[in-house]
């Protein structure tokens, strides 16, 4: 199929009210892909975290493991990651062998036939040729949109796709993650409602910022703060779509300590400068006032939360790994158990494993 064709049909597409792509996702009333954050409602984002805790819970026991072992055992799915990842990749290909998946990858587009000059779209129906599941990863913002577009609309045979980071537009499973992080963390407080969040780092660019603040809108009474030089704040449709749900913001952009005894969370993110290549020198711009060092801790609540997706640079002091309220390390661990928790839910096996 012709690519100017579908370039022109996509575009149609991502016009459309943000509810009618919604629905393009969504089959029988389900998530059927999971490309953005705006598709995970409260009960979606308290499902997850049940059948989370559950997976975890099951998989202690070697019988408990070898029931998950075999509950997706006759389906296949497929890693197409062609930007670098450590976390993202591992923790899919973790969750889908912990339910018994058969996996596919490619990790380097020079091996495959995009080198050839094959399009994106063919590729990708390809992909779905073989397999039952789409992980995918693309520096191309809107890429795994796209891809569930495309097969939900001209395949016979769409597959899921999730979307695992697609250029500087958004990270849902990760934003899934790290909700997650956070309602456990403030389990015995209430959990998130009610909380602060303050984010700090590049926050233009950073895809994790933005789906998490996409998920905002299912919390009561919760406030974010955005903490990042004048050239790294977050975009204005981030800050329209807060507006949109009542969600109270501030603007930060002289330093982190300013604002640091406000938070119950703080979600530390490291300078995206791969995306300098399209978006400007930012080795130039100081960022020092924005780290968040071991001597700033006794300015932070005794009972905060310090996040990070990872990976990091010099953003934390190491100094803080050791403190309880560093969540960075766990995040890691949970974003494995979250992914198995979503492709169970998707493959609609999630009573067979909530009745176990
Ligand atoms: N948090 C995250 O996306 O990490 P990776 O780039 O290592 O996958």
């Amino acid at each position: 199929m012709c690519t100017s064709y579908l370039d022109d049909k996509f575009v149609t597409f991502r016009n459309l009210p943000m509810e009618q792509r919604i629905s393009c996702f969504t089959k029988r009333g389900r998530v059927f892909d999971m490309i953005m954050s705006q598709q995970m409602d409260r009960q979606f984002i308290d499902d997850i975290y049940h059948l989370t805790n559950k997976l975890r819970h099951i998989s202690k026991s070697k019988a408990g493991y070898m029931f998950l072992q075999n509950i997706l055992a006759h389906k296949r799915a497929m890693l197409y990651f062609n930007q670098p990842s450590s976390r993202t990749f591992l923790s899919f290909h973790n969750a889908c062998h912990i339910l018994g998946m058969k996996t596919s990858e490619i990790r380097d587009p020079a091996l495959s036939s995009e080198v050839k000059g094959e399009s994106d779209d063919d590729g990708l129906r390809t992909f779905s040729s073989y397999t039952d599941l789409i992980i995918m990863r693309h520096s191309k913002s809107h890429m795994a949109e796209r891809a569930a577009w495309l097969l939900n609309t001209f395949s016979n045979r769409p597959i899921p796709i999730i979307n695992g980071g697609s250029g500087q537009d958004q990270h849902p499973t990760q934003s899934l993650l790290d909700i997650y992080t956070l309602q456990r963390s403030f389990n015995n407080k209430g959990g998130f409602d009610g909380k602060t969040l303050l984010m700090c780092g590049d926050l233009k660019r950073g895809r994790t910022v933005r789906s998490l603040s996409f998920l905002m809108r299912n919390f009561s009474d919760v406030k974010v703060i955005y903490a990042a030089p004048k050239a790294f704040q977050i975009r204005e449709d981030v800050l329209e779509a807060l507006e949109s749900y009542g969600v109270p913001y501030t603007i930060e952009t002289e330093s982190l300590q300013k604002v640091l005894p406000l938070a119950d969370a703080i979600y530390m993110t490291r300078i995206q400068d791969e995306h300098d290549r399209d978006h400007g020198d930012s080795g130039k711009i100081d960022i020092s006032k924005f780290k968040l060092k071991a001597s700033d801790m006794v300015n932070v609540k005794p009972t905060a939360a310090i996040m990070h997706p990872f990976p990091r640079r010099d953003e934390v002091d190491v100094e803080i790994d050791v403190d309880p309220r560093a969540m960075y390390w766990r995040q890691e661990r949970n974003g494995m158990w979250t992914r198995a928790a979503l492709i169970s839910y998707i493959f609609g096996v999630e009573h067979e494993i909530l009745n176990y």
